[in-house]
């Protein structure tokens, strides 16, 4: 007879995305105001994904972005279009995903603590309107399906948040 423990089902990441997602859509349900649903859904990663040190926004103001509502320490306010990867990722309105926040050149380092962070652009109606970046502790927090799920959080939020 084996004397193995059958292991609970694990979640796994999409499905786990899904499940925010769906804590996403009742949070912002009936708000229109962009600030309050942007510092629910920071708030909402910081305390429903694992390991992190810093989830928040940069918005775009006067072509530079600028610090939005966040979950962490405070943080650097003002950061180029190009510059670090927050302002990598809103120059190439890509997700930029970054192992080694160290390796990354031109990385702005806002608290000692992080290690690798992604940085989703928020892109309504063909405009960059900001990005959303999350911050880690570990190397290689993040991969390809954490950039998949963070990706849909962000199609929900800019579908709802009022901009
Ligand atoms: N590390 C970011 C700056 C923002 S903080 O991480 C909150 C960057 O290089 O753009």
């Amino acid at each position: 007879m084996s004397n193995q423990i059958a292991e609970a089902p694990m979640t796994s990441k999409a499905e786990f995305y899904a499940q925010v997602g769906v804590q996403l859509r009742s949070l912002l349900e009936g708000e229109r105001d962009f600030i309050a649903n942007a510092a629910n859904f920071s708030s909402l990663l910081f305390y429903s994904l694992t390991d992190l040190n810093w989830t928040g926004f940069y918005l775009c103001k006067d072509g530079e972005l600028v610090l939005g509502p966040f979950q962490g320490r405070p943080a650097c306010v003002r950061i180029a279009v190009g510059k670090g990867v927050c302002g990598t990722a809103a120059e190439r309105r890509e997700t930029v995903l970054v192992d080694n926040v160290h390796e990354f050149p031109g990385h702005i380092a806002c608290d000692s603590a992080s290690n690798s962070e992604i940085v989703v652009p928020l892109v309504k109606n063909g405009e960059l309107i900001g990005v959303l970046d999350l911050d880690s502790p570990s190397f290689a927090r993040f991969d390809d399906q954490d950039a998949r799920g963070l990706n849909d959080l962000v199609a929900i939020f800019i579908a709802a948040a009022g901009a």
